[in-house]
């Protein structure tokens, strides 16, 4: 059957992957409200289109970081692509590149920043979890600035991993034929099977629950790229990341991977906007599979948006091929948005382009009054 919206890879790939690998995608934490909320909250966000303007040329470049891009649609890093298809991170990076636009490649990859960055030319970010061995931290930064790495994007709602109850019932754990590339030659590169997720264990033995934020500024003493501090969800923590001299912002719960029951990150993106002052740029991952969602995202103020699952359901549906339709069905997808609600560039997407739910009723009437 036609694939024809973004959404449609998720059964295919359902079918073709093997059970444990495909809930590992698949899950977030535990009721998983936020997961269905990361959706949901989009539905509830509404648009006020404007018409006859000239719309016959529509421009959906923008710049990231001082980076020039095709689209204001990044793809987020998630882990271990290569068991979703054979070329894994190699198949993404080429997609993304193709694209015009930037893909973050996760600490766990089963491809190494080196690899990855052989494939050819294109804007790569690199997400980093902090090991409790600093060493092995500096050696990776340092290897992700040497392999041509334009930013870090350091993952702050990560001190133990989320309870995802499908990997613990699946005892997850990376297939022996893979490793986490980065982290081989550090012996580190192996998840030994556990007594429930194997992934949840080697996060318990490695990952360092003391980071804070002082270590954001640590970080910028070993490295010059620039850092996004991925997984805000409040102005407090948006104030004192701007303060730790983050870069940029990502609202992100991690796919609803982690604490189950935080709002949706379309719901928080405007609290952080607001927070932000336009001091540094904000950018927003979860449930993204529309080009609505884009242009509902941007006009909350977010300066682009990260895509995550939608990217290994389609590598494992149809390898580079599906990252790049998927990308191609956003863009197109966004690119309706703009036309039928009257917005020539990014710039002329604004607040008013939308109405959402926690709008006063003046934009949003909920009942009449009785007369
Ligand atoms: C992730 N995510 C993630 N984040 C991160 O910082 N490092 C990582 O290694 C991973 N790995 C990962 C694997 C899988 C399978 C998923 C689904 C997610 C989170 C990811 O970067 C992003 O925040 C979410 O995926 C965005 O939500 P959607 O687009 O999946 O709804």
């Amino acid at each position: 059957m036609e694939i024809t919206n973004v959404s449609e890879y998720e059964n295919v790939a359902k079918q073709k992957l093997p059970k444990m690998v495909f809930d590992y995608y698949a899950s977030g934490a535990e009721d998983q409200w936020t997961l269905q909320e990361n959706r949901n909250a989009f539905s509830r966000i509404l648009f006020r289109p404007r018409i006859l303007i000239d719309v016959s040329k529509i421009d959906m470049t923008t710049t990231v970081l001082g980076f020039k891009i095709s689209m204001p649609i990044m793809i987020a890093p998630t882990a271990m692509q290569k068991m979703a298809h054979p070329e894994g991170e190699y198949a993404t990076a080429r997609a993304a590149s193709a694209a015009g636009t930037i893909m973050t490649l996760s600490s766990w990859a089963t491809s190494s920043v080196e690899e990855v960055a052989s494939t050819g030319p294109g804007i790569r970010f690199f997400q980093l979890y902090v090991y409790k061995d600093r060493n092995v931290v500096a050696q990776l930064v340092r290897r992700a600035e040497k392999a041509g790495f334009k930013a870090i994007a350091l993952t702050v709602d990560t001190p133990r991993l989320g309870r995802r109850e499908a990997d613990i019932k699946n005892r997850f754990v990376l297939p022996p034929f893979l490793t986490l590339k980065n982290f081989e030659g550090l012996d580190l590169g192996k998840m030994d099977q556990a007594n429930d997720s194997g992934l949840a264990s080697y996060v318990a033995g490695q990952i360092d629950r003391t980071l804070s934020w002082k270590d954001v500024k640590w970080l910028q003493t070993i490295t010059s790229l620039p850092i996004l501090v991925k997984g805000v969800l409040t102005a407090e923590d948006t104030r004192l990341a701007v303060q730790s001299g983050a870069a940029g912002i990502i609202v992100s719960n991690h796919g609803a991977r982690q604490l189950d029951y935080v709002p949706a990150t379309i719901s928080a993106l405007e609290e952080v906007v607001k927070a932000a002052q336009g001091r540094v740029p904000v950018f927003l991952d979860g449930g993204v599979r529309r080009g609505t969602d884009v242009f509902k995202a941007l006009a909350l103020g977010a300066s682009g948006i990260f895509i995550g699952r939608p990217v290994v359901y389609s590598l494992a549906a149809e390898g580079e091929v599906g990252v790049r339709k998927v990308l191609q069905m956003l863009r197109e997808e966004f690119e309706m948005t703009m036309t039928l609600s009257g917005c020539r560039s990014l710039k002329e997407i604004t607040r008013e382009h939308i109405t959402a739910d926690w709008d006063t009723p003046r934009t949003h009437p909920r009942a009449l009054p009785r007369l």
